[in-house]
């Protein structure tokens, strides 16, 4: 068995779907049925401008250079996506108005604000991480975008000591809002962000 990473384009999400839910449930410890309240909202959003997506994905045999199709039907470990910010979304409004409840000043607000890319999901099933899967996905989810900054909100969680947390910090993102309550959700969320390129 080998792993690759591989691009995903809107057709490849939608038909992959169910399997890119499922791991990320399984990676969250969502409770099963989750995934039916997401699809609609990730089918949606491979719409938005600037929208891409990056699985990993393991083939059966250990062949260096599997060819595309193999790739593409290849089970998959991991899958990350995200898209360029805009006021019309529910996320940045929201955070905008995380932003002004700090005390944010509008430069600051307008700097974050006007050209970013949100990443917004990035998952690797529970059997494949700590092996570099995730930052190696978030990387090729980051190279050769356009805009000025990568923004993200991740569960707070006692001491930063999770997976996640070490792999922003490692990969250099700092805070933006902690403790964040986005509405109807009752978990803290810290919103962390970078400069690109990376
Ligand atoms: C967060 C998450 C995406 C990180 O992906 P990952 O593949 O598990 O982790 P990384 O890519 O950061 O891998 C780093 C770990 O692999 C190990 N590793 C092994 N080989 C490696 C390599 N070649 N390169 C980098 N790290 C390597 C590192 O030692 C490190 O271990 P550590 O975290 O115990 O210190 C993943 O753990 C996950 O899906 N978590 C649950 C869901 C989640 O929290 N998603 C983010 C929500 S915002």
């Amino acid at each position: 068995m080998a792993t690759f990473l591989i691009d995903l384009s809107s057709d490849d999400m939608a038909r992959r779907l169910p399997d890119a839910l499922s791991v990320y449930v399984d990676a969250m410890h969502y409770p099963r049925g989750t995934e039916e309240q997401r699809a609609s909202m990730w089918l949606e959003h491979t719409r938005r401008h600037g929208w891409k997506a990056v699985a990993a994905v393991e083939t059966a045999d250990d062949s260096p250079s599997p060819p595309p199709d193999e790739l593409q039907a290849a089970p998959l470990l991991g899958v990350a996506y995200g898209y360029c910010g805009a006021p019309d979304q529910w996320w940045q409004q929201q955070v905008v108005a995380g932003l002004q409840r700090v005390g944010a000043d509008r430069s600051r607000i307008a700097d974050l604000m006007t050209s970013y890319f949100e990443l917004t999901e990035l998952h690797i099933d529970p059997g494949a991480q700590g092996r570099g899967l995730g930052e190696a996905l978030a990387r090729r989810l980051l190279a050769d975008r356009t805009e000025n900054h990568v923004l993200l909100s991740t569960p707070e969680t006692s001491g930063e000591a999770n997976r996640a947390w070490r792999l922003y910090r490692r990969l250099g993102f700092t805070d933006v809002i902690r403790g964040y309550h986005f509405a109807g959700d009752p978990r803290p969320f810290a919103i962390l962000g970078r400069a690109l390129p990376l």
